[in-house]
């Protein structure tokens, strides 16, 4: 399958530990910088599906505002599956009912670049 190499911000834009939530080819995407080092992900948390946009990003790790599933930014791994509803921590013999019956699963990376400050992603061609 072909790649395509798309312009989703400038530098600028994407700044340390902060999120910007950006499109391509109606692929929704979350970046960030951790270490200097621009990032992406798709914005679309793996357990249900919602938008990681208002998550919290701390030292790299992103949680998800609904129902607390934490994900290593940089690799996609699952570091904590659900334990909150909206937002709020729940006891942990309500966490396999928050769950759904979803197991555990990766936050989706998307490969980037930057060069001559602007940051592109590279998505499969549709
Ligand atoms: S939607 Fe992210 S943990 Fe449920």
């Amino acid at each position: 399958m072909a790649e395509q190499k798309i312009r989703v911000a400038s530098s600028q834009d994407v700044a340390e530990g902060k999120l910007f939530a950006t499109q391509a080819n109606e692929q929704k995407l979350l970046l960030t910088r951790i270490q200097g080092q621009a990032r992406a992900v798709v914005n679309r948390c793996p357990h249900m599906g919602m938008k990681m946009s208002r998550g919290e990003l701390s030292d790299g790790v992103l949680k998800c505002p609904w129902h607390g599933s934490r994900f290593d930014f940089c690799t996609g791994a699952n570091l904590d599956w659900v334990n909150a509803f909206a937002g709020v921590p729940m006891p942990k013999w309500t966490h396999g009912m928050i769950s759904m019956g979803k197991s555990p699963a990766p936050l989706t990376t998307v490969p980037i670049e930057e060069t001559a400050g602007e940051i592109f992603v590279h998505l499969d061609a549709q």
